[in-house]
């Protein structure tokens, strides 16, 4: 039996409300939660490594794996390192090919036999960051450089990982994973203080939030108005997604 598939059209824990599988597809690892409706986790987290060279196939056999080490539940909310529309996938600069115009949703939604929202994952990591008043911007610091900028609440996706930053390269080239490993912390967080300084100027930003697994790696001393965010808020973004209007 397809994982979720027991009580069809029950939730899990009808006290509680609906049980969402939040699933963050990454370029290095893809992890599972559970998550009750305050977006508290119910299940111990798993994850499986991304695949070389992952296709839509070979991701989508990954994220069955975990649906099913994860058990019952709801409703799933997905974060996809990509540009991301009604469900459809545009770009996924870090993963392997056929994704253009894949119907992520759709074709989880067919896997999993539940209900499926997809957005992009700085998107889902800015739904459970930021405070909806004024304008906030929120980057991640992953594999790759992930942005989304909310006015007052409403989001709109941005793409500064892959425009130009620094002597020619991009945010992503200069502050991703692959430059932490070269350049190392030290240079890496000078960078990281520039573009900070760009982003500001650039967008006027009342606050910014920075998430990912990289944040961590953070030493430089941030402006009072720039704050790092943990994983555990990313997670509650997945349950805000079922909230949010935006495409
Ligand atoms: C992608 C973004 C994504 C970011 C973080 C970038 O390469 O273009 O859409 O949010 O990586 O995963």
């Amino acid at each position: 039996m397809s994982p979720g598939r027991k009580k069809a059209g029950k939730p899990a824990n009808q006290k509680t409300g609906p049980i969402t599988l939040a699933v963050d597809i990454g370029g290095t690892g893809i992890k599972a939660q559970k998550l009750d409706h305050l977006g508290k986790p119910v299940s111990d987290r798993t994850r499986l490594l991304t695949p070389a060279k992952a296709t839509p196939k070979k991701v989508l056999a990954i994220i069955g794996k975990l649906a099913a080490m994860q058990g019952e539940f709801d409703r799933v909310s997905v974060g996809f390192p990509g540009v991301v529309k009604d469900g459809v996938v545009y770009t996924a600069a870090n993963l392997g090919n056929g994704w253009r115009n894949f119907p992520l949703q759709a074709e989880l939604e067919k896997h999993l036999k539940r209900p499926v929202r997809v957005a992009n994952d700085a998107d889902v990591q800015g739904l459970g960051s930021v405070s909806g008043h004024g304008v906030e911007l929120v980057i991640t610091l992953g594999t790759g450089f992930g942005s989304v900028i909310f006015v007052d609440g409403r989001r709109i996706h941005l793409e500064l990982g892959h425009h130009p930053f620094h002597k020619g390269k991009t945010y992503e080239d200069e502050l991703g994973v692959r430059a932490l490993k070269k350049k190392g912390k030290k240079k890496w967080n000078k960078l990281l203080g520039e573009a900070l300084e760009d982003l500001q100027r650039t967008f006027n930003f009342d606050s910014m939030y920075i998430g990912g697994g990289n944040a961590k790696a953070i030493t430089l001393k941030l402006p009072s108005n720039v704050k790092i965010v943990s994983n555990e808020q990313g997670l509650l973004g997945g349950i805000k997604l079922w909230q949010d209007s935006a495409r």
